[in-house]
């Protein structure tokens, strides 16, 4: 496995790697979830490039920039080990030189959900998502349901930018007690680790719901609410049923939806989703 920095030793490592190429951009602090992204790269592509790069521009200026975890020896030996071929590792002066002011703006889709408290997240995300494709070219990219929105986003920004990319959608990698999984869980104190499982407990309570016969949002919506309420650690930002595609908040009765959900549990902020629908229960985005 090869490790680059700047852009022009990218574009001679990648011109050597045999194609299709997958690309699976991170943050770093890998854990399961990212891991899971670059093994289905692996098994579904000739080469697979990962990304480390703590984006600066999709942290707001109070957010966590300075905080967020990092631990590079011990992601480079995982990306090893999940069959990562090249990884791009740009340092921040690489992406965003003296004088940078181009951006990549996804208009409606980010008003909504996370966008509605991060107003400039997105911008960040698709500016950045952007000059990875464009630096590594690939064929593929790996994203996580885990940010559904992200996906999202960066799939109307495929489409609308046409770049020749297929964008594959994972599932959420959980903990055995159903937290997703995230490299901010580590601020979580042990008391706090044991709130945050109501994430996805909330979820499951309105699934089950919906399997039982509940189809109405703003009930599917009360559920999940009532359950984070019940968890004294824990204080709900928003919690939605939304289409699946356009993110738009869904009325009456539904039959397939996105659940989404912020919560802060101390001074961390963690999300989490599911898919419902009436076919299959629940079901991951894929295209
Ligand atoms: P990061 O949070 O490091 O996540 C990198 C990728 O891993 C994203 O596609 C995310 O959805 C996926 N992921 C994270 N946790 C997951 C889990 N529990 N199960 C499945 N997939 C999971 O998302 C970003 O970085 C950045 O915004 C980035 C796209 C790299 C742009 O800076």
């Amino acid at each position: 496995m090869k490790t680059v920095n700047t852009i022009s030793e990218l574009r001679a490592a990648r011109a050597e790697l045999p194609e299709p190429v997958g690309i699976v951009p991170t943050m770093g602090f890998l854990h399961e979830g990212h891991l899971s992204l670059a093994r289905r790269a692996h098994h579904e592509c000739a080469s697979v490039v990962a990304t480390i790069f703590v984006n600066p521009t999709q942290f707001a200026p109070e957010e966590d920039l300075d905080a967020y975890p990092r631990d590079l020896d011990r992601d480079l030996a995982l990306l090893e080990g999940a069959g990562v071929d090249l990884v791009w590792t740009p340092t921040p002066d690489v992406m965003y030189p003296p004088n940078f002011q181009t951006w990549v703006i996804v208009e409606d889709l980010t008003r909504v959900l996370e966008g509605a408290s991060r107003p400039t997240h997105f911008r960040g995300v698709a500016t950045v998502v952007a000059m990875l494709f464009n630096g590594v070219q690939p064929q593929r990219a790996y994203f996580g349901q885990k940010d559904a929105q992200q996906a999202v986003v960066v799939q109307r920004m495929v489409q609308d930018l046409n770049y020749p990319i297929e964008v594959v959608v994972c599932p959420i990698v959980r903990e055995a007690d159903g937290l997703a999984m995230s490299s901010r869980n580590t601020y979580l104190n042990p008391d706090q680790r044991q709130a945050a499982t109501v994430l996805s407990r909330s979820l499951k309570a309105a699934k089950l719901a919906f399997h039982a016969g509940e189809r109405d949002a703003d009930a599917l919506r009360a559920i999940v609410a009532e359950v984070v309420a019940s968890e004294p650690l824990a204080q709900l930002e928003y919690i939605s049923c939304a289409h699946p595609e356009t993110l738009q908040e869904l009325d009456g009765s539904i039959e397939n939806g996105l659940l989404s959900m912020a919560v802060r549990v101390g001074r961390t902020r963690l999300i989490d989703n599911l898919v419902i629908t009436g076919d299959s229960g629940t079901r991951n985005v894929k295209t």
